[in-house]
């Protein structure tokens, strides 16, 4: 890997198809700075947590959620607000990660992303990922958040982000991201 090469592993908290979210993910693998390579991770095949099956041993979905968290330079979440906070989908893949030995969201360099169909653009859902990240020890990109408002009329019918201001939006946020990461990386960093 090159020297500024950076890995970014992307969840979206929507499992459909046409979701705003997953488009964002798209729009912003095209909007990322050189050097910044940004794949989906889709959370669908996970189990519902059950502290029982982690006491058994991780799942392999929920091992290679962990690992492709561990791995990653830094994580993208896009999520719709669901009744003005997380959805159950996202909610769920962060508390899979979240438990030990060696929990990976610690000192992870972490960009928000949210679309939603309202006029705050999932702000509250925004806020919750927050609250729950900074117990969890994620480093955030601070505002001004990326929050999508009245995303229908932000994509074509493809799934296309046509809205030139958002665009220019999401790619600036991504240049602090990569500003955030490349910190990081001159950090020693020292888990409990
Ligand atoms: C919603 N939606 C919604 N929108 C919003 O702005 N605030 C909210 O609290 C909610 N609550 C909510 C709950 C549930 C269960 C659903 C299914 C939807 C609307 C939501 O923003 C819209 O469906 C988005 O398009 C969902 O994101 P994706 O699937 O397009 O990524």
């Amino acid at each position: 890997m090159m020297k500024d090469e950076m890995k970014v592993v992307a969840f979206s908290g929507s499992l459909r198809a046409k979701s705003y979210n997953s488009a964002l993910i798209k729009a912003a693998s095209e909007l990322a700075p050189p050097g910044m390579k940004i794949d989906r991770f889709d959370l669908r095949d996970l189990p519902m947590y059950d502290d029982d099956v982690r006491l058994a041993g991780f799942p392999p979905s929920v091992v290679m959620l962990r690992e492709a968290v561990a791995e990653a330079d830094g994580v993208l979440l896009a999520s719709p607000e669901y009744n003005r906070s997380v959805p159950a989908v996202l909610k769920n893949a962060i508390d899979w990660a979240s438990r030990g030995p060696d929990q990976p969201f610690a000192q992870k360099p972490v960009a928000l992303f949210n679309a939603s169909q309202g006029l705050i653009g999932g702000a509250l859902a925004n806020h919750h990922l927050r609250q729950i990240l900074v117990y969890l020890d994620a480093q955030m990109v601070n505002g001004p958040e990326v929050l999508v408002s009245n995303s229908k009329s932000r994509f074509d019918e493809s799934g296309a982000l046509v809205d030139g201001s958002v665009r220019s939006f999401i790619a600036a946020h991504l240049v602090r991201f990569a500003d955030l990461i490349r910190r990081w990386r001159r950090t020693e960093v020292i888990h409990p």
